[in-house]
């Protein structure tokens, strides 16, 4: 490979903003690495946060057609952005892959991301690279994780079997073998990452987007059996190939955990139902590991918004005791950054007609190559 500098815009399914990485991908020793040049986020102001979650439930289609352009224009500013944060000008870019956000995913069946690359392109005269699920999602699969080729590929580790656990909104592990090993890695979203511990702390304290340092959930005791009781959701239990979304852990989910929580412990504080949530989303994500990994997994390195909630942090260290859990910015860089580059990474693997999903992990027929280029 030789050297390419590329942006990668992503928006999760928090909708807590946009991510964008500038990063310039080389090879050592014939493998592929990223060098982080530069990382920029742009939070959502309530209302673009508020526009974006409400279009899976009931929004019009005049109101998704522009959005899709809104977004698209939010999308080019953060690209320009993270351009400038790293003193590069627009032609030194090879190209920007975006992720958009997803507002629908319903794999196999469908799965649908908006910020319209032609908006994205007029604004930075760059080559665009966009819809990169799409693909995965018509050869049969999940279109989903695919982070999972870029933690094959640049975030392995170099003599052990490795997690990298990723906790956005929806949480999603890819485990992975030694560098050289020829083995099949395994990747699938977990379930919940911050989506149900976000929803409770939206819904108990008014104009607080997140609980800020897992401040409440350390002052508050999870109540066990609802915990227990929340990990009866089939999904859970589900083989991998698998990957979810909001259109499951949704606003009358969260709503059913604190109805829970008030039921089976009368006078529960609103401390103790955010401290519910998150051992609720620990133990999800360490059950995962107990079910279907069977690989000797010797570090877990998480990644994520997740990874900065001391609580959840500390809650999940202890269900996946003795496997040791470290936070990507110690290994590699800001793990923000991870999953904006992981799609700059599929752009590069577009240009080189190379394939960038991996059907053990997706489900799909085959390897196919994602993304469409919009030409600047
Ligand atoms: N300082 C912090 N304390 C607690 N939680 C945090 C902190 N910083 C970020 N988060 C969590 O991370 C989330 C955003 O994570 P992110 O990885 O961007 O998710 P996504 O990829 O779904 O957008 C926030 O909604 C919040 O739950
Ligand atoms: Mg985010």
């Amino acid at each position: 490979m030789t050297d390419d500098v590329l942006v990668g815009l992503m928006s999760g399914t928090s909708a807590d903003g946009i991510s964008a990485a500038a990063v310039r991908f080389g090879a050592a020793n014939a493998l592929p690495r990223a060098k982080l040049l530069a990382y920029h986020e742009v939070e959502y102001s309530i209302a673009q946060r508020e526009r974006l979650l409400r279009a899976l439930d009931g929004a019009s289609l005049a109101n998704l057609a522009r959005l899709d352009f809104e977004l698209g224009s939010w999308l080019g500013d953060a690209a320009l952005a993270v351009i400038a944060a790293a003193g590069l000008v627009p032609r030194d870019v090879r190209a920007i892959a975006t992720h958009g956000h997803t507002i629908w995913h319903d794999a196999p069946r469908a799965t649908w991301q908006i910020g319209q690359s032609a908006v994205i392109a007029e604004r930075t005269g760059i080559d665009v690279v966009g819809d990169f699920r799409v693909r995965d999602v018509a050869a049969g699969g999940q279109g989903a994780p695919l982070v999972a080729i870029a933690d094959r590929m640049l975030f392995c580790a170099d003599t052990e079997w490795r997690a990298l656990q990723n906790i956005g909104g929806i949480a999603n592990v890819s485990v992975v073998p030694p560098r050289g090993m020829d083995a099949p890695s395994l990747a699938f979203d977990t379930g919940p990452g911050v989506a149900i511990i976000d929803g409770v702390v939206r819904s108990l304290v008014h104009g607080l987007a997140y609980d800020i340092d897992g401040a409440l959930a350390l002052r508050g005791a999870a109540i066990d059996a609802v915990v227990d009781d929340s990990l009866a959701e089939p999904y859970f239990a589900a083989a991998p190939p698998k990957s979810t979304g909001r259109e499951l852990f949704d606003r009358s989910y969260i709503a059913r955990i604190i109805d829970r929580c008030r039921a089976a412990r009368p006078g529960a504080t609103n401390e103790d139902i955010v401290a519910t949530a998150v051992s609720f989303t620990a133990r999800a994500i360490a059950d995962a590991y107990q079910r279907f990994v069977s690989a000797p997994v010797r570090d877990v390195i998480i990644s994520g918004g997740g990874a900065r909630n001391p609580a959840l942090v500390r809650a999940l260290s202890n269900a996946l005791a003795p496997l040791p859990v470290r936070v990507f910015d110690d290994v590699f860089f800001d793990g923000d950054a991870k999953e904006a580059v992981a799609f700059a990474f599929l752009a590069k693997l577009f240009f080189e007609r190379r394939a960038g999903n991996l059907p053990a992990a997706t489900g799909a027929r085959g390897s196919r190559v994602l993304g469409k280029l919009t030409p600047a």
